[in-house]
C-alpha cells in the first residue's frame, strides 16, 4: 500500500497554478541564417550554452562515410577529465587526464603546447573556458582549487592573475581557507570583463558554502559573491536555521552556468546544501539550495530564482547547466531558459522574469519519519513537458532479464521502502531511490536545436537504494570512520565498488603515509578531509587498516554532530550485476519546447554482451552530452558500456552512424570547422567505474573524407 499515500496526496492539493508567461519578443534570426559559425569557443558550443552548432556539411546524406581525420593521445591517465574541448580559430584547447592544458592544431591534431601546473589533478574536469577583448585571448584552467590563467597563444601561466598566476578558491568564503575543500569541476563562463565560477564541495558537514564568485580576468580580484546560504539580513536567511550561514555548507553551483550577455543575466543552477540526506540542522526551505538563480552578471544582485526542490534530503542537485533557448508560443517568440533535473523534468522560464513557460504545480509528498526531520509536504513540478525518466518503481518494473534475477529483485524489492518520488529515506530500512542519485538528467547538459524548437536530453534509469542509521555518541575511530567516510567506503568498508573502493581489500602501497596523504589531499570522487586533525586522521587511518577503535579524547572527535547518518549508495543491480529493473536503463528524448511534447525518445547505449544474446537495446547507464547541428544531425558519446559514438537523425532518432572508441567517452563531443572541413571531436577516457575497460585518455577527430 505503500503508493496510496503518496497518489492521495497529490489529488489532496489543489494544483497551484503560476501565471503563465507571454511576453513577446521580436522574431528572432535563427543561428543557421545568420553566418556559420566555425568555433566551439564555449563550455556549451555557443554563447546560449546551447551544443547546437550550425555547421551541415555533415549532414544525413553523408554522415555514414566518416572517419577518424586525427587522434591525439594524451598519454596520461587514468584521471577522468569528462572534458568538452574548445576551439577558437583553428586551434583546440582541451584538458588531460592529469589536468594539464593542451592546444593542438584542429585540423590536425598537431600539438602546439602544453601547459602542467605542477599538480597532477585527478578526477572531473570538464573544459576550459576562453576570454579574449579582441587584442589578447586567454584561458582559465582549473586544476584543484585553483584557477590559472593561460595565454591562449602560448599557455604561458600569465603572473599578474591572482597571486603568481592563479587563484585559490578556498580563499574568501568568510571561513578558514586551510579547513575548506573546494574544486572546479565545470569550467566557469564570462560576462564582459568577469569570469562567474561556482565549484565542487563535500557534500558532508563540515562543508564549504557554495558561494558564487565574479573575479576580474586580468587581475584575478573578486568583483562580487553571492552567497547561496544566505547571512543575516539578506534574502532567503530565514528559511533556514539561524547560524547556518555560519556553519551549513553546499548549495553549491558544480554544474556550470549560463549567461545571457544582452540581458546582462547569469543562470545558475545549484546543488543540495549540506549534508546531502539528512537536514535537521537546516530545517527549512533552504534557499538558495537547489535552485535557478539568476543573477545579474554584473553586480551579483539576484533578479530572480526558483526551487525546485525545498529541503533537499535525496542529493536531487540541478545537475546540468541550463541551456538558453528560444520557444514560440501562439505567434510570439519568447527568450527563455530550459533546466534539466535528476528526477527527470524540464522547467522552462521566461528568461527576464522567470515567469514559467508551462504551469508549476505544488504536489503533496509523504513526511519523513526520521526523529529530528522534517520534510517538505510539497514540492513543485512542471506540468509539461511529461518526465523524460520513470517516476515510480512498481513491481512489474522489476528485471525480467532471467527468471532467477526477477525473483531475487522481488524478494528484495518487498523489503525495500519508497520506490516513489521525493520519499524520505528510513531509518534502518532499505529505501529505493528513483530515478537514481545520477539522474535523470547529469551534467553533460542538454542541446536544443533553434530551428525546431527541439531539447535533446540524455538520462541514466537507474534505481539506488540506501537507509540512515542513528550516530552513536560515544567518541571511537569507528565512529571517526562511520561519520567521514562511511556513507561512500560503507559501513563495513566494503565501498560498493568500482565506483566507491572496498577498503578491506586495499592494496598494499596503502600504507598508513599513503592514506593519510589521501585524506588530506583527495583524490578523483573523493573529497579532503582538512576538518580532521592530526590525531583524529591518525584514528581513523588506524582504524581502515587494523579495525583497532580506540575511544578518543573529546577534542579529538571533531566531526560535526549530526544524529543520523547515511550509510551508502547502493545500486539496485541484480545478482549478476546488471540493474535489477527492466529497461531502458538509459534514454535519449526529444522534446518540443513550444508545445511540450515528445518528438521521439530512444534506449540510448546497451551492454554488448547482452546484445550479443538478443537482448538489445536496453539503454544504459550514460554521462555526457548531445550535441545537435543544421546538417540534422545529433552526436551523443556518454554510453559507458559498448564504448560508442553515434550519430542519429535529430527529427526521428534514427540511428544513421555510429563508432566505437577505443576507450568510452564521459563526455560531450564538440563540432567545428577548420582548414574547410567540420569536424566532430570527443574526449575519450573510458567509463567512470568500469575498471577492467580499457583507459586511456584521447581527442579522436572525426570528418569526412578529403
Ligand atoms: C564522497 C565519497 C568518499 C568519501 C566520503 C571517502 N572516500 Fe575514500 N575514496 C572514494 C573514491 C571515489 C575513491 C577512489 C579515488 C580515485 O578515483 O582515485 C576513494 C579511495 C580511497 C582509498 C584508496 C582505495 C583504493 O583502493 O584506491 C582509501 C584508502 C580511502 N578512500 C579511504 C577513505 C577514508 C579513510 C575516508 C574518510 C576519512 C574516505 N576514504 C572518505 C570516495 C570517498
Amino acid at each position: 500500500m505503500r503508493f496510496s499515500n503518496w497518489i492521495l496526496g497529490v489529488l489532496g492539493v489543489a494544483p497551484l497554478l503560476y501565471a503563465l508567461a507571454n511576453t513577446p519578443t521580436t522574431k528572432p534570426t535563427l543561428p543557421s541564417q545568420a553566418e556559420p559559425q566555425s568555433d566551439w569557443p564555449f563550455y556549451g558550443g555557443s554563447s546560449n550554452g546551447n551544443r547546437f552548432s550550425s555547421l551541415s556539411q555533415i549532414n544525413r546524406s553523408n554522415v555514414d562515410k566518416l572517419q577518424v581525420a586525427w587522434t591525439y593521445d594524451c598519454g596520461e591517465g587514468p584521471g577522468g577529465t569528462e572534458a568538452q574541448p574548445l576551439v577558437v580559430g583553428n586551434i583546440l584547447y582541451g584538458v588531460t587526464p592529469n589536468h594539464n592544458v593542451v592546444a593542438l592544431d584542429a585540423a590536425t591534431g598537431v600539438k602546439k603546447w602544453k601547459f602542467k601546473s605542477g599538480i597532477v589533478g585527478s578526477g572531473a574536469n570538464r573544459g576550459l573556458t576562453y576570454w579574449s577583448d579582441g587584442t589578447e585571448g586567454r584561458l582559465f584552467a582549473a586544476v584543484g582549487q585553483y584557477i590559472y590563467s593561460l595565454e591562449a597563444a602560448t599557455g604561458k601561466n600569465i603572473q599578474s592573475f591572482g597571486t603568481q598566476g592563479r587563484i585559490d578558491l578556498r580563499e574568501g568564503v568568510g571561513r578558514d581557507p586551510a579547513k575548506q575543500w573546494i574544486v572546479l569541476t565545470t569550467p566557469g563562463v564570462i560576462y564582459k570583463d568577469l569570469l562567474i565560477v561556482g565549484g565542487r564541495v563535500s557534500e558532508g558537514l563540515p562543508c564549504t558554502p557554495g558561494d558564487i564568485r565574479a573575479y576580474d580576468v586580468r587581475t584575478g580580484k573578486v568583483r562580487w559573491s553571492f552567497h547561496t546560504i544566505p547571512h543575516p539580513g539578506e534574502f532567503g536567511y530565514h528559511t533556514w536555521p539561524k547560524f547556518a550561514w555560519k556553519v551549513s555548507g553546499s548549495a553549491n553551483n558544480w554544474a556550470g552556468m549560463v549567461v545571457d550577455s544582452n540581458l546582462g543575466i547569469v543562470f545558475v543552477p545549484t546543488g543540495s546544501a549540506a549534508s546531502d540526506f539528512y537536514g535537521a540542522d537546516r530545517l527549512g526551505n533552504d534557499l538558495f539550495a537547489n535552485t535557478l538563480l539568476a543573477l545579474d552578471a554584473k553586480t551579483g544582485k539576484r533578479i530572480w530564482h526558483f526551487q525546485a526542490v525545498h529541503h533537499d534530503i535525496w542529493d536531487r542537485d540541478f545537475p546540468s547547466p541550463p541551456a538558453l533557448v528560444r520557444v514560440k508560443r501562439g505567434r510570439n517568440w519568447i527568450d527563455a531558459v530550459a533546466q534539466t533535473t535528476k528526477t527527470g523534468h524540464v522547467y522552462v522560464f521566461e528568461r527576464r522574469t522567470g515567469k514559467p513557460l508551462f504551469p508549476i504545480q505544488d504536489r503533496s509528498y509523504p513526511p519523513s519519519h526520521t526523529p529530528g526531520e522534517i520534510a517538505s509536504e510539497t514540492q513543485p513540478l512542471p506540468t509539461k513537458p511529461a518526465p523524460f525518466a520513470r517516476q515510480v518503481l512498481t513491481e512489474d518494473m522489476l528485471t525480467q532479464r532471467t527468471p532467477e534475477a526477477h525473483d531475487w529483485a522481488l524478494e528484495k524489492y518487498i523489503l525495500y521502502w519508497g520506490g516513489t518520488p521525493f520519499e524520505p529515506f528510513e531509518v534502518d530500512k532499505e529505501t529505493l531511490i528513483f530515478p537514481g542519485f545520477d539522474g535523470g538528467a547529469e551534467w553533460g547538459g542538454p542541446a536544443f536545436d533553434p530551428e525546431s524548437g527541439l531539447l535533446y536530453v540524455n538520462a541514466n534509469e537507474m534505481a539506488w537504494t540506501s537507509h540512515l542509521t542513528k550516530n552513536e555518541k560515544e567518541k571511537s575511530a569507528r565512529q571517526l570512520y562511520l561519520r567521514n567516510c562511511g556513507n561512500c567506503h560503507g559501513d563495513t568498508k566494503a565501498g560498493s565498488p568500482p565506483q566507491f573502493p572496498n577498503l578491506l581489500k586495499l592494496d598494499p602501497k596503502w600504507n598508513a603515509g599513503a592514506i593519510s596523504r589521501l585524506v588530506r589531499q583527495g583524490a578523483g570522487r573523493m573529497p579532503s578531509f582538512p576538518n580532521l586533525s592530526d590525531a583524529d586522521l591518525n584514528a581513523v587511518v588506524n582504524y581502515v587498516l587494523t579495525g583497532e577503535s580506540k575511544p578518543l579524547q573529546a577534542d579529538e572527535a571533531a566531526a560535526v554532530e549530526q544524529d543520523y547518518r547515511f550509510t551508502g549508495y547502493r545500486k539496485f543491480l541484480d545478482p549478476d550485476g546488471y540493474p535489477a529493473i527492466a529497461p531502458p536503463w538509459g534514454t535519449l528524448s526529444a522534446i518540443n519546447l513550444n508545445s511540450g511534447e515528445y518528438a521521439w525518445k530512444i534506449p540510448l547505449g546497451e551492454y554488448p554482451e547482452l546484445a550479443s544474446k538478443g537482448m538489445k537495446d536496453t539503454g544504459s547507464e550514460n554521462y555526457g552530452g548531445p550535441a545537435v547541428t543544421a546538417g540534422g544531425l545529433v552526436f551523443i558519446a556518454a554510453t559507458n558500456y559498448d564504448r560508442k559514438l553515434r550519430a542519429l537523425d535529430k527529427s526521428s532518432g534514427k540511428l544513421l552512424w555510429e563508432t566505437t572508441l577505443p576507450f568510452a567517452a564521459n563526455a560531450t563531443p564538440a563540432i567545428y570547422m577548420a582548414d574547410g572541413r567540420q569536424f566532430v571531436v570527443v574526449c575519450a577516457e573510458g567509463s567512470k567505474g568500469r575498471p577492467n575497460e580499457p583507459k586511456g585518455g584521447m581527442y579522436i577527430a572525426y570528418a569526412l573524407p578529403r
